[in-house]
């Protein structure tokens, strides 16, 4: 399909991956957002907003034109120049998924231009070899919890509704961390006993999330494959993954490769006040100021809205950027 006088709006949802134990295999979708908007244009541009928007590229070596250059080369169509606008609420390099939810956003909106050829499965292969891990990109892309497999060339998913009381409590560390220095921390090998303590965690926890098990996560959140050898470059972790539980926690979690620190709670809970002091307190006494966020799981991927510019109606539009904005507003958190 011609991409001519479309307009594509995506809403990609953040997540939060390993759930714990579930190291490169687990995550789930967060309600906090990234929006891209996408359509053909003489000239490339970019219209940058919100977290990132000063730290991003806005030439054609941006992560979106790339990505969108790779959706219409696997479909065998040309649109070389592009109008990009991207707002995000997503902080960079957190451990909230927010280049999964770029990768993901950028897949999504290109394919929906020109008239989805390529399927979400195939969106998914996509970006899990961008990513190389398929629990940030499952997540954002399927929405609710993902339980992923990958191994080099192909992957596999299964997705689960999150269980409805289900909500969480996220802390957020005012530095950032990256995947490559969180992962270059990692050991090259672990000992069976590990290897089977984790085993074990995933899959309880796995089942305990299908079967709304709440009562099991605080046993099943449990990791020694990635967090302990991640704690040192989080300072309060190990005493918030220890304690959090004490304070009305069903379990806590690194978020992804970190920093950022998540809790899972009861949303009906009568403890959630005491548990963001007890988060805000271990963070400060060791010198780290956190913003602390109540997300809820997002059951739902990408929504997605195109727009025919051509079409009877749709004369005297705003300029793109300002329609997002338009659209933006009024829907984020801040
Ligand atoms: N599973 C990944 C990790 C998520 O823990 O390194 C971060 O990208």
């Amino acid at each position: 399909m011609n991409a001519q006088g479309r307009k594509v709006l995506v809403k990609v949802p953040a997540s939060t991956a390993n759930l714990g134990p579930g190291f490169d295999s687990l995550g789930m979708a967060l309600s906090l957002y990234t929006w891209i908007e996408m359509k053909q244009s003489d000239e490339t541009v970019f219209h940058l907003h919100g977290e990132g928007k000063d730290e991003l590229p806005r030439d054609k070596s941006n992560l979106v034109y790339k990505i969108a250059q790779m959706v219409f080369h696997e479909a065998g169509v040309s649109v070389p120049e592009l109008e990009i606008a991207m707002y995000s609420e997503i902080p960079l390099t957190r451990g909230l998924g927010s280049s999964a939810t770029a990768i993901i956003g950028a897949l999504t909106a290109a394919n929906a231009l020109i008239g989805e050829p390529l399927s979400k499965d195939r969106l998914f292969q996509m970006a899990t070899a961008l990513e190389g891990h398929p629990d940030n990109v499952g997540a954002s892309l399927f929405g609710g919890i993902i339980v992923a497999a990958w191994d080099g060339e192909s992957a596999q998913h299964v997705r689960l509704e999150p269980p409805p009381q289900l909500e969480t409590l996220v802390a957020i560390p005012a530095f950032q961390l990256s995947t490559e220095k969180a992962r270059h921390a990692l050991p090259s090998e672990v000992s069976r006993a590990d290897a089977v303590f984790n085993v074990g965690r995933s899959s309880l926890l796995v089942a305990a999330l299908a079967c709304g098990e709440l009562a099991l996560i605080r046993h099943a959140m449990r990791d020694r494959l990635h967090q302990p050898y991640r704690a040192a470059l989080i300072p309060g972790m190990t005493e918030i993954l220890e304690r959090a539980a004490d304070y009305g926690a069903l379990g806590a979690a690194l978020s992804g490769a970190g920093p950022t620190l998540i809790a899972f709670v009861d949303a009906a809970g009568s403890e959630k006040a005491e548990l963001e002091s007890f988060l805000q307190r271990t963070l400060q006494k060791e010198g780290i100021a956190a913003e602390t966020m109540w997300l809820a799981p997002c059951s739902v991927g990408p929504e997605i809205i195109v727009v025919d510019e051509a079409a009877p109606g749709s004369e005297g539009h705003q300029p793109s950027w300002q329609s997002l904005m338009d659209i933006v507003k009024g829907e984020v958190k801040a």
